[in-house]
């Protein structure tokens, strides 16, 4: 596991872009792993800049998603659907077909995770995966629990990840409850990952992700047995490493 510790979440999102863009220079048709919240959006907007001062394509590119809440429609200015547009997919050249993000409103949940991991399988798999993380120490939303879950699944969120997410509700009863997520083998089965993350309030779970030994209790923490994975972390979140 490489640590960098930025000054700042500009740095933060910087270094993280670096790393995106050599690759997508290397491999013009690279398989990229997308995360959504608060935590990519400075990353995102550094994509678009390098795609609109022409040092990235992504007519090639295609992408996966980490998750999606379940029970809210993709046109719902809350699903990660419409984040993902905002932040980033209407604003480079990427053919929408080359997106793939998970159904939140699948019927048959069980035939939409199978078809989402033959998807990534058929597309070769993720050459990079870029991940944040919960205050729990989730990625993706795998959240705490007594195993790690290996596959794409539909997951009860923990109280705490509906409270940070309510941010974005205008009410509670909004707050999705379950998601769609990838699962932590999807995740591991990337050749390349990229976790950053940023502020005071990912101190903790930067600390038992990176400095814990590997428990499915913090689900970050198994990322000690990837062969390839950059944390790119702010001051303010490396301060109690
Ligand atoms: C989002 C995701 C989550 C977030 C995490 C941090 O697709 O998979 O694991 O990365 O909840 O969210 P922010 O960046 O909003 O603090």
């Amino acid at each position: 596991m490489k640590l960098i510790i930025t000054r700042d979440y500009e740095e933060m999102s910087r270094r993280a872009a670096d790393i995106v863009i050599s690759h997508m220079v290397q491999k013009p048709d690279m398989v990229l792993g997308l995360a959504t919240g608060s935590t990519p959006e400075g990353l995102y907007q550094k994509l678009i800049e390098a795609y609109r001062g022409g040092t990235i394509d992504f007519s090639n590119v295609r992408t996966f998603n980490l998750d999606e809440y379940y029970g809210i429609d993709e046109d719902n200015d809350q699903s990660y659907h419409y984040f993902m547009k905002e932040k980033l997919l209407d604003h480079v050249n990427i053919p929408m077909e080359n997106t793939h993000i998970l159904d939140g409103m699948a019927e048959d949940v069980h035939a939409e995770c199978m078809d989402y991991e033959r998807r990534i399988d058929e597309a070769g798999g993720i050459d990079l995966q870029i991940l944040g993380i919960g205050k729990n120490g989730h990625i993706g939303f795998n959240e705490p629990g007594d195993v790690f879950i290996r596959r794409t699944h539909l997951v009860d969120l923990d109280q705490e990840t509906i409270q940070a997410n309510s941010r974005f509700f205008t009410c509670k009863e909004e707050v999705p409850t379950q998601a769609l997520t990838m699962g932590i083998e999807t995740i591991m089965k990337a050749r390349k990952i990229i976790l950053i993350a940023s502020g005071e309030g990912k101190a903790e779970a930067i600390y038992r992700a990176v400095k814990c030994e590997i428990h499915p209790m913090v689900p970050a923490s198994i990322l000690h047995v990837h062969p390839d994975v950059t944390v790119i972390v702010d001051e303010e979140a490396a301060s109690k490493l």
